[in-house]
């Protein structure tokens, strides 16, 4: 439901202020934080595709894919380069009343993530602001960090991945994983906002937790879903 409070960076931002939640409009936030805030009831829809108990949040932003991580059951430790970004996510985690789920870290998640293990890692790298969407194609390469070089490094670091990505992403990048991943719409007022893919070490998961396997292939390997 659209909530018609005045957004407080401006008329241009009104219609990103508008979608958020009455909690999610009591947030600290600033102007990135708005337009790349990953909203409570996205993630809700996604992390119901997103087994075990372990989350890494690669890209933790003002928190709100670690909030929901962490709403969804998880223990999480969320990254972000930006130290003020990362005050206000820990301020916001204890806003939803999960600061007890989430260890925050300031730095470099290229060089953070080698030195983690967890279930799952959700990726949501900078898209290069709301100009992205003026791109005819958006690549692997438009993520920043280039997005081939988090999945192989994230890929290595858990049993599942999962990244966001925007509605005019080029999907013939992702044919070399065919078979290892999953893809799925999500709504926001009717309206399609992008869309998040699944990928799965089967290798890794193999050769870790042969059950925990068992229990991820159950979850995930099902005809894609639309979210409700
Ligand atoms: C799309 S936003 C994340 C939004 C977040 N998931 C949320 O729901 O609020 C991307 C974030 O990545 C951070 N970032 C960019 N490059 C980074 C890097 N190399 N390491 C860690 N964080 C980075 C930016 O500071 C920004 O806050």
């Amino acid at each position: 439901m659209a909530n018609e409070s005045v957004c407080p960076f401006g008329p241009q931002l009104q219609h990103y202020w508008s979608r958020l939640s009455p909690l999610e409009q009591r947030m600290q936030i600033d102007v990135e934080g708005l337009y790349s805030l990953a909203q409570q009831s996205i993630m809700d829809q996604i992390t119901t595709l997103i087994p075990g108990e372990t989350a890494i949040d690669a890209f933790c932003g003002v928190g709100g894919s670690a909030i929901g991580l962490a709403r969804a059951g998880k223990q999480v430790i969320s990254i972000d380069s930006d130290a003020k970004r990362i005050a206000m996510a820990r301020h916001n985690a204890a806003l939803f009343e999960v600061e007890d789920r989430i260890e925050f870290r300031v730095g470099d998640t290229l060089k953070i993530l080698p030195t983690l293990r967890a279930d799952a890692i959700f990726l949501d790298p900078p898209w290069g602001g709301p100009d992205y969407s003026k791109q005819a194609k958006f690549h692997l390469k438009d993520f920043s960090p280039d997005g081939t070089t988090l999945l192989e490094l994230s890929l290595d670091r858990a049993t599942q991945v999962i990244i966001r990505i925007p509605r005019n992403f080029e999907m013939s990048e992702l044919s070399p994983y065919d078979g290892t991943f999953n893809l799925t719409e999500n709504y926001l007022n009717q309206k399609l906002m992008h869309y998040t893919a699944y990928f799965s070490n089967w290798f890794h998961a193999t050769q870790t937790n042969q059950s925990n396997r068992l229990k991820n292939n159950a979850r995930i390997t099902g005809k894609p879903s639309r979210p409700e």
